[in-house]
C-alpha cells in the first residue's frame, strides 16, 4: 500500500466479451435496399453484433469481467469498488454491478454501483475509480470497471446499421501493466440537448442522428479545449482514441481534434490511418457497444499496438448523449506490448468464436425479444464452458443466471 499519490495508477488489465452471432452489414444492406457502400463506406460498418435470447447486459459484462480479472495481476477478492457503466440497464433498481458482484464471488467490504449517462458512463465509472485510488480510500485494493451494452435502434431506421452488443472488462489498479491514467487531469464538457435519448418504457433508442453527430462534434472541442487549458504541457499524443458509434464518426472526430491543433482538413485526415486505424479494428467487428465503445478501441490499439507503443502518451475522449464528455490521456506502459499480447484480446472474434446469422434469423431474434414480457417462461440457457448466461426470470420477477465455471 502506497501514501494517497504516491503510486501510478490505470488499467492492470481489459477483456472484451460478445454474444455469439453477428450480421455482416453487407447483407443487411441489401435486405434494406440500401446501396452496400453506404454502409461499408458511409458510415465505415462491416459487422454487428447481435444479443441472443440468453445474452444479456448482465452475461456480457460477467464474461468480460472474469476474463479480465483471470489476466489480471490483482485477484478477485482483492476488489474494493465494482462499477457497471451501462444504457441497458436490467432494472430500474437493482444494479447490473450488483449482479456481478454475485457471480464474481467479490468481497462484501465493496462499494458497487451502476453508472448511467448514455455512452459516457463507464468513462464515469473510471474516472471515479482512479480518484478513489488517488485519495487512498482503496488501501492497497483495485477497482473493477465493466462497460456493458446492447445497442438497438428500430428495425429499418437510420440507425439500425449502427446497432451492436459487447461488453469491456478493466482493473484499475496501482501500478498498472497497460495503461498509465493522467489521474487529475481531464477536460470536461456538458449540454442539456436531447441528440438520443430511450423512455423508461422503450426497448430501442429514439435518435435525432444529424443533430447527434453535431453535438458530439461540439462536446469534442470543448472537451479537448478544457483539456488542453487544464494539463500541463506533456509529450505529443501518439494515438487518440474515440468513442466510436460508426467508424465514420471517428473519422470526423479525428478530422476536428487535428484541425484544432491547427492542421488543415488534408493534413488531418492524413494522420487518420496511423493515428487511430487501428483502434477500430474490434468496433468494425462488433459495432457500437455504447459506454465500452472507446475502450474496445483502447483494447484494439494495445492488441494491435501495444509493444510499439510503449512508453507513448494517448488520448481519449468520450462522449455520452444527452450529453456529456471528457477528454484525458494516458501513457502505455513499458513491458505493457507483451502483457497485452498474453491477455489474447481478440479470442472472443477469433475464426469459429461467432456464426453469422442471416437476416431473418436476426429479425427473429429482433421479434423474439419483442414477445419476452416480465414474468414469461425462462428462456433455455445454453451450458457453455466458462461463461455466464441468463436464464429468464422466476415467477417473482427476479432475474436468474446460469454460471458455468
Ligand atoms: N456510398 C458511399 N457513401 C455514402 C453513400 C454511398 N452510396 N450513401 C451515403 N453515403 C454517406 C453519406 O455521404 C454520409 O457520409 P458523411 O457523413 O461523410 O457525409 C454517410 O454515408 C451517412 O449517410 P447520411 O448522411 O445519409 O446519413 P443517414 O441518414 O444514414 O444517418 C446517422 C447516419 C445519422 C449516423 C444514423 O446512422 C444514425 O442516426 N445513427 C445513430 C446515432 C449515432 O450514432 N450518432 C453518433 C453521434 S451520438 C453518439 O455517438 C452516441 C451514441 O453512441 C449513439
Amino acid at each position: 500500500m502506497s501514501a494517497p499519490g504516491s503510486a501510478p495508477i490505470g488499467i492492470d488489465s481489459i477483456a472484451i466479451s460478445v454474444p455469439r452471432g453477428y450480421v455482416e452489414l453487407a447483407e443487411l444492406a441489401a435486405a434494406r435496399g440500401v446501396p452496400p457502400d453506404k454502409y461499408e463506406k458511409g458510415l465505415l460498418v462491416t459487422r454487428m453484433a447481435i444479443a441472443a435470447a440468453d445474452d444479456d447486459p448482465v452475461t456480457l459484462a460477467a464474461n468480460a469481467a472474469r476474463r479480465a480479472l483471470a489476466t489480471s495481476a490483482r485477484r478477485a477478492d482483492e476488489i474494493g469498488y465494482c462499477v457497471v457503466g451501462t444504457e441497458t440497464a436490467v432494472d430500474h433498481s437493482k444494479p447490473v454491478a450488483s449482479y456481478l458482484h454475485g457471480l464474481l464471488g467479490l468481497p462484501p467490504r465493496c462499494r458497487v454501483f451502476e453508472a448511467k449517462h448514455a455512452c459516457f458512463g463507464a468513462t464515469a465509472g473510471l474516472l471515479g475509480a482512479t480518484e478513489w485510488l488517488a485519495s487512498g480510500a482503496g488501501r492497497g485494493r483495485a477497482a473493477l470497471v465493466v462497460a456493458t451494452d446492447i445497442a438497438r435502434y428500430e428495425l429499418g431506421s437510420a440507425g439500425e446499421p449502427t446497432q451492436g452488443a459487447g461488453a469491456v472488462a478493466m482493473v484499475i489498479a496501482e501500478r498498472p501493466r497497460l495503461v498509465e491514467l493522467e489521474v487529475g487531469h481531464s477536460g470536461s464538457y456538458a449540454r442539456d440537448v436531447h441528440d438520443f435519448w430511450r423512455p423508461l418504457h422503450r426497448k430501442e433508442a429514439l435518435v435525432d442522428g444529424k443533430f447527434s453527430v453535431q453535438c458530439y462534434l461540439d462536446a469534442l472541442a470543448g472537451a479537448y479545449a478544457a483539456w488542453r487549458e487544464t494539463v500541463p504541457a506533456g509529450a505529443p499524443l501518439a494515438r487518440s482514441l474515440y468513442h466510436v458509434p460508426y467508424g465514420k464518426m471517428a473519422v470526423k472526430a479525428h478530422r476536428q481534434r487535428r484541425i484544432l491543433d491547427g492542421l488543415d482538413e488534408a493534413a488531418a485526415d492524413a494522420t487518420f490511418a496511423g493515428e487511430v486505424g487501428a483502434s477500430l479494428r474490434f468496433s468494425m467487428e462488433i459495432g457500437n457497444i455504447y459506454t465500452g465503445s472507446l475502450y474496445l478501441a483502447l483494447a484494439s490499439l494495445l492488441d494491435a499496438e501495444g509493444g510499439a507503443l510503449e512508453g507513448r502518451r494517448i488520448g481519449m475522449f468520450s462522449y455520452g448523449s444527452g450529453c456529456g464528455a471528457e477528454f484525458f490521456a494516458g501513457r502505455v506502459v513499458p513491458g505493457a506490448g507483451a502483457v497485452a499480447a498474453g491477455m489474447k484480446l481478440g479470442a472472443p472474434l477469433a475464426e469459429g468464436a461467432r456464426r453469422k446469422l442471416s437476416i431473418p434469423e436476426y429479425e427473429a431474434i429482433r421479434r423474439a425479444e419483442e414477445a419476452l414480457a416480465p414474468g414469461a417462461p425462462g428462456v433455455a440457457a445454453l451450458a457453455e464452458n466458462g461463461s455466464v448466461r441468463f436464464r429468464g426470470v422466476d415467477a417473482a420477477e427476479r432475474r436468474q443466471y446460469l454460471a458455468v465455471p
